[in-house]
């Protein structure tokens, strides 16, 4: 029969970012068919019960490094993409600080290859845009990336920070393109000063790496990265925020009309300063996890739309890496892309939250900031059928040593939950099913840059660039 379809799943509840309501789903080549009533779902091959389980637009996380090619005792494209599956997290932006680094059009290819026989889920890649890289924007884009990352700042892989001068540059040949600029905002100068005036002075406990890095380092960094998005139109995300400090140069970027979006992790919303004596080295992240205060202000900008954005910078490593005594040897990061659905619903059933807020802040979001809304994002006809089942009355204790990621070590170890996905389904194909992983999704994972529609570009002051000024000969 031409009208029968793969899948109906039928009894739960479809949550949207204004909306939830019971209705089936019909799933047919990998799209949405059909959203009814369950008498008027088209014949099924099968057939799914979702009875009391919340169905999601599944998440966009779009800040992971899932190590490959590279370090593969951390991570690989297959244990990092078959996390994503059990955290509900249906596509991932992979970051660039592999082995070797991201930054020409050779290492793009190659790593496309690895994704693409190793995924389980639907992933963008990014490539560096550092003092060296200007030179390759158009063969990475040509290549297929979902944009480009910007390290102001040192972290793992030492990707060396560009200059200021670099940076306006790197803005002025992105900024046509359209493309958007993601940044660690973390200005590279002031925290290395720091951190050397520190460990000259004898300090090795975990909480010295807050020291090293206070709220002005990420602030001076935003300002900054604003000013030069202004002037050059060129699109920027700012990654990992993790202080109220930083709030106020987004917002206002933000109302002068600067193309400037953020995002936040679990880690800054749910963990503190007192949490350091617990985990020591295990906890150390870049940006760090800051003084409680910091909290409720960034709960407040993801409320009020000034961080757009909940994604995990999920940074893997393993035990041995994250337990030396010494706090500036541990490497920096933790697992999160499998934990940050269950954690942040917990929140959401703790009433800080809707789910509608939380489906605005991990799918339709992201979808819509790197162009890839309505096919990803969204429960609606016609979209991919990219699905988190999700069960929001389950307790649970999270166990690292349970976790897909092979990094089975962070400061999510003993912390209850009260929701998990049971689910997940990528254009219509369980990946993860009654959580079980479903191993013949291995390599079914697609890139989506080649679905990207973002909007035409608007850069400004195109006279002043370097290319313009060097391509005068008098004036
Ligand atoms: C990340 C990593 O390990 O790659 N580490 C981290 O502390 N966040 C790099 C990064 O995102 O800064
Ligand atoms: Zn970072």
């Amino acid at each position: 029969m031409s009208d029968t379809v793969d899948l109906v799943i039928n009894g739960g509840t479809i949550v949207s970012p204004d909306s939830r309501y019971s209705a089936s789903i019909a799933i047919k080549d990998g799209l949405i068919h059909a959203i009814g009533a369950p008498e008027a779902m088209p014949p099924a091959r099968q057939t799914l019960d979702a009875s009391g389980l919340y169905i999601l637009p599944g998440a966009i996380d779009v800040h992971v490094h899932f190590r490959d090619p590279g370090y593969p005792q951390k991570e690989d494209f297959a244990s990092g993409t078959a996390a994503a599956a059990f955290g509900g997290v249906t596509t991932v932006f992979d970051m660039p600080n592999t082995l070797p680094t991201i930054d020409t059009p050779e290492a793009l290819a190659d790593k496309h290859t690895i994704a693409s026989s190793k995924a389980y889920v639907d992933y963008g890649l990014y490539a560096v845009l550092g003092e060296d890289s200007i030179e390759h924007v158009p063969g990475l884009i040509e290549g297929g990336i979902i944009g480009f990352k910007l390290y102001m700042g040192n972290t793992f892989g030492r990707i060396p920070s560009p200059t200021t001068g670099a940076m306006l540059e790197a803005f002025e040949v992105v900024a046509p393109t359209g493309k958007r600029i993601s940044l660690h905002a973390e200005t590279n100068s002031i925290m290395e000063r720091r951190e050397s005036r520190l460990r000259a002075s004898g300090r090795t406990e975990a909480i010295a790496h807050l020291d090293a890095r206070p709220a002005v380092v990420a602030v001076e960094a935003v300002a900054r990265a604003a000013i030069l998005a202004e002037w050059t139109g060129a699109r920027i995300h700012v990654l990992h925020i993790s202080s109220a400090a930083e709030l106020r140069p987004l917002a206002e970027a933000k109302a002068r009309g600067v193309d400037i979006t953020g995002e936040t992790c679990p880690h800054y919303l749910l963990l503190s300063e007192h949490d350091y004596e617990t985990f020591g080295g295990v906890i150390r992240v870049n940006p760090p996890v800051r003084e409680a205060t910091n909290r409720q202000p960034l709960w407040d900008a993801l409320m009020d739309g000034t961080v757009d954005v909940i994604a995990t910078d999920h940074a893997p490593h393993a035990p041995e890496e994250k337990t030396r005594p010494d706090i500036w040897t541990v490497d920096c990061g933790f697992p999160g892309v499998e934990t940050q659905m269950p954690l942040m619903l917990t929140e959401v059933n703790r009433g800080r939250a809707t789910l509608e807020d939380y489906v605005r802040w991990s799918a339709e979001n992201p979808a819509k900031i790197w162009g890839l809304y309505p096919r990803k994002g969204t429960l609606t006809v016609g979209s991919d059928a990219d699905i988190a089942i999700v069960d929001i009355n389950r307790e649970w204790t999270i166990d690292d040593a349970k976790i897909q990621s092979r990094s089975k070590i962070s400061p999510w170890q003993g912390r209850k939950a009260t929701a998990l996905p049971i689910h997940t389904l990528v254009r219509g194909r369980f990946v993860m099913k009654d959580r079980v992983l479903q191993e013949d999704a291995r390599g079914s994972g697609r890139s989506v840059h080649a679905i990207q529609q973002m909007p035409p570009a608007t850069p400004r002051n195109t006279d002043t660039t370097m290319a313009a000024i060097t391509s005068r000969s008098e004036r």
